[in-house]
């Protein structure tokens, strides 16, 4: 069974999860926060190396203060009480985005899980957060000019040496999902998606379990991926 080296997941639909049930949107971030646990250690068990979510867009900065704040103290408090069942998984986690307009709670969180699983090797949990996809290709595009100035030499540079200015040098992504519903990608991974399997589900967030996750990824070992050439050899 082929299982893709890095999955990316745009994890949409919380706010409808929680309305069609009479909810505040808030409590649909705390059940998708539960829901991505759960899916974070079985991607793990199922042989994927890294698993990347979409936990908050720079663009979500457009929501109420309210929902604003929830998230903010949701993921401070995420990252304080369930490190040691993600350190004892001996999983890595890697947060990527912009460190800018971030409370000093949150930038002291999201530096504390980095630094406490950085030696772990059963799998990189790859969190974006205050995230944007052309934010990402803008941020490693700066830091690239500074190595050019620094007197590098762009002659041979590769689409692969790019990977190395992104937020964190991961694989390309091989299979991207969406639940919710929506079919846009919504600023997320834009430079790591080009050769993605892409599967969008109606399903809500947090209902996006197990079962749902081996739909996806039945579904990506039936696609043929081509990367722009040919897999049956016979031509005309
Ligand atoms: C995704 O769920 C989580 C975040 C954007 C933080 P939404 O909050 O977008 O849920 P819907 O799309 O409104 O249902
Ligand atoms: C994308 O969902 C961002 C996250 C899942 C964190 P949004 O709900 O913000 O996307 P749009 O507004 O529907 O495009
Ligand atoms: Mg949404």
């Amino acid at each position: 069974m082929e299982i893709p080296n890095h999955v990316a997941i745009i994890m949409d639909g919380n706010g409808r999860w929680a309305t069609k049930r009479g909810l505040k949107r808030s409590a649909g971030h705390l059940e998708g926060s539960k829901t991505l646990e759960k899916l974070a250690l079985h991607a793990m068990n199922m042989g994927v190396k890294v698993l990347s979510v979409y936990a908050f867009s720079c663009d979500n900065f457009k929501r109420s203060p309210e929902e604003v704040t929830y998230l903010m103290d949701l993921i401070v408090k995420y990252f304080n009480t369930k490190f040691e069942k993600i350190n004892k998984k001996g999983i890595r986690v890697v947060v990527s985005g912009r460190k800018t307009n971030l409370r000093p709670d949150v930038l002291a969180a999201i530096t504390n899980i980095e630094t406490k699983t950085q030696d772990n090797q059963n799998g990189i949990l790859n969190i974006c957060f205050n995230y944007g996809g052309q934010e990402e290709i803008i941020d490693a595009a700066k830091k690239l000019a500074l190595d050019i100035n620094n007197g590098l030499d762009m002659t041979n540079f590769t689409r692969e040496d790019f990977f190395k200015y992104l937020y964190h040098d991961l694989p390309p992504i091989d299979l991207l999902i969406r639940t919710g519903g929506e079919l846009r990608v919504s600023n997320f991974m834009l430079y790591e998606m080009s050769y993605s399997e892409f599967y969008f589900t109606n399903t809500y967030f947090p209902d996006f379990d197990k079962s749902e996750f081996n739909k996806a990824l039945f579904m990506f070992q039936n696609r043929d991926r081509r990367f722009g050439g040919l897999n049956d050899q016979k031509s005309n």
